[in-house]
């Protein structure tokens, strides 16, 4: 969602005369467009504002975007008292204000909505892989999860502004579509003939779309997952086989404290389901570890859960208590060392299936989205249709390649290009 937002801002300041610059001391504006969903996330930002402040030149302006900028509000203010602008996720198109009057102070952490949507210029120029949001914020209240707070309730998009926006960015570049939202598979609009439309009717009608070859979707919310969604993934052969399905917890005991609504068996019995649809679909999830009364039996059901479903790619993280949450005050908090010993536990598992995973792709053929040269700039890296990244040596990088796998290891493939 922060890397959907940064294009539309870079757009909207390039349409103001603004060019982009990597050197601080060199630029008039500088942004931190930034997350808050962990406590270590907001810390970054005060430091690296700290470090642009030393850098930047004294008259250029610098501020804060997105979710850290809801959080602290006027607070940022006084921790800074020279930034510019604060401006929450959803008011970022006001940006333009500031830079009419770069004496004043912008602050404005509303939630107006979909407003920014309307007011921000289209990007002019595509990357393969265009980001388009069908929501924004979202209604669960999961207990840990400061979302709710700095993004606000769940609106869904139009349907017209949707696929109006996913048609612009095929025409200027995107082969891969990927649909975004706190709860994307929640998705619902409609429209003022009184016709309904999910997040299956987005990807059957980009699907439509020639030069678009890949489709995927980020965050699901497990019980939204209706059985048109999981039925399409039988007969849309552009939706790509992998998904991610956040279970956060193995234990229906912390899921109920987290407020997350289902259960265990609920949520194994989902994924049955996408397996006797797509057999060769591989799933990644969240994980929380530590979370507040967890105990080791809790979180053995979690090293089971992990195991019985043999994720691919997973993102597990240390429980940070956030402001505005109700698990931030349960009084049974989990001690710093428990929750790194168990992180290192669960990250040990989910890495050595990930390890297994990419070994067992060894001597298949993908069709592979071209990313970007490597490190080296002699090697080029494609994404498989289940993200991993994949490195081979060619002079001449199509989009699209159909591509071998050679060998592999825990954190990339390496291949050669058939085609
Ligand atoms: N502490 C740790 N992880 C969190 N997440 C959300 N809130 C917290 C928190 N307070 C994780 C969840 C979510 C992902 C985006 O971030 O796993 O799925
Ligand atoms: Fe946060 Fe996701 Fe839960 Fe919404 S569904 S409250 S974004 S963890």
């Amino acid at each position: 969602m922060n890397v959907y937002d940064g294009l539309r801002i870079t757009a909207m300041l390039e349409r103001h005369g603004y060019v982009h610059t990597d050197d601080i001391a060199d630029a008039d504006i500088i942004l931190l467009n930034t997350c808050a969903v962990r406590a270590k996330a907001t810390e970054k930002v005060y430091s690296a504002l700290g470090r642009i402040r030393l850098a930047k030149k004294k008259d250029a302006i610098y501020g804060i975007v997105g979710c850290v900028a809801r959080e602290s509000g006027s607070d940022a203010f006084r921790k800074l008292k020279d930034l510019n602008f604060v401006l929450g996720p959803q008011s970022y198109h006001k940006l333009p204000e500031i830079l009419s009057d770069p004496n004043t102070k912008l602050l404005d952490i509303n939630l107006g909505g979909l407003e920014k949507f309307d007011e921000l210029p289209p990007i002019t120029k595509s990357p393969l892989v265009a980001y388009i949001p069908v929501q924004e914020g979202c209604n669960h209240c999961c207990t840990y999860c400061i979302v709710p707070y700095t993004r606000g309730p769940e609106i869904s998009r139009a349907f017209n502004d949707i696929m109006a926006e996913t048609m612009h960015a095929a025409e200027v570049g995107a082969i891969e579509i990927c649909f975004l939202g706190q709860n994307v598979n929640g998705y619902k609009f409609t429209d003022k003939n009184g016709k309904t439309y999910r997040l299956s009717d987005v990807i059957k009608a980009t699907a439509k779309i020639d030069s678009v070859k890949r489709i995927r979707f980020t965050s699901s919310y497990p019980t939204e997952m209706t059985d048109d969604l999981i039925e399409l993934f039988g007969t849309e052969k552009k939706l790509l086989p992998f998904l991610n399905m956040p279970i956060q917890s193995g234990s229906d005991n912390i899921l109920k404290r987290m407020h997350r609504q289902y259960s265990i068996s609920e949520y194994m019995a989902i994924i049955d389901k996408f397996k006797n649809i797509r057999p060769d679909i591989q799933i990644s999830s969240d994980f929380i570890v530590g979370f507040p009364g967890e105990s080791d039996d809790d979180f053995e059901q979690t090293m089971h859960a992990a195991k019985h479903v043999g994720y691919i790619n997973s993102f597990s993280f240390k429980y940070s208590p956030r402001p505005h949450t109700a698990a931030a005050i349960m009084p049974d908090q989990i001690p710093e060392n428990i929750k790194s010993e168990r992180l290192i536990k669960l990250d040990d598992l989910l890495n050595e299936r990930q390890r297994e995973f990419n070994l067992s792709c060894i001597d298949k053929t993908f069709e592979c989205l071209y990313e970007g040269p490597d490190k080296t700039g002699k090697k080029h890296i494609y994404r498989t249709p289940y993200m991993q990244p994949c490195i081979v040596t060619t002079d001449n990088p199509t989009n699209m390649a159909t591509i071998t796998i050679t060998s592999a290891n825990k954190s990339c493939l390496h291949g050669k290009i058939i085609d």
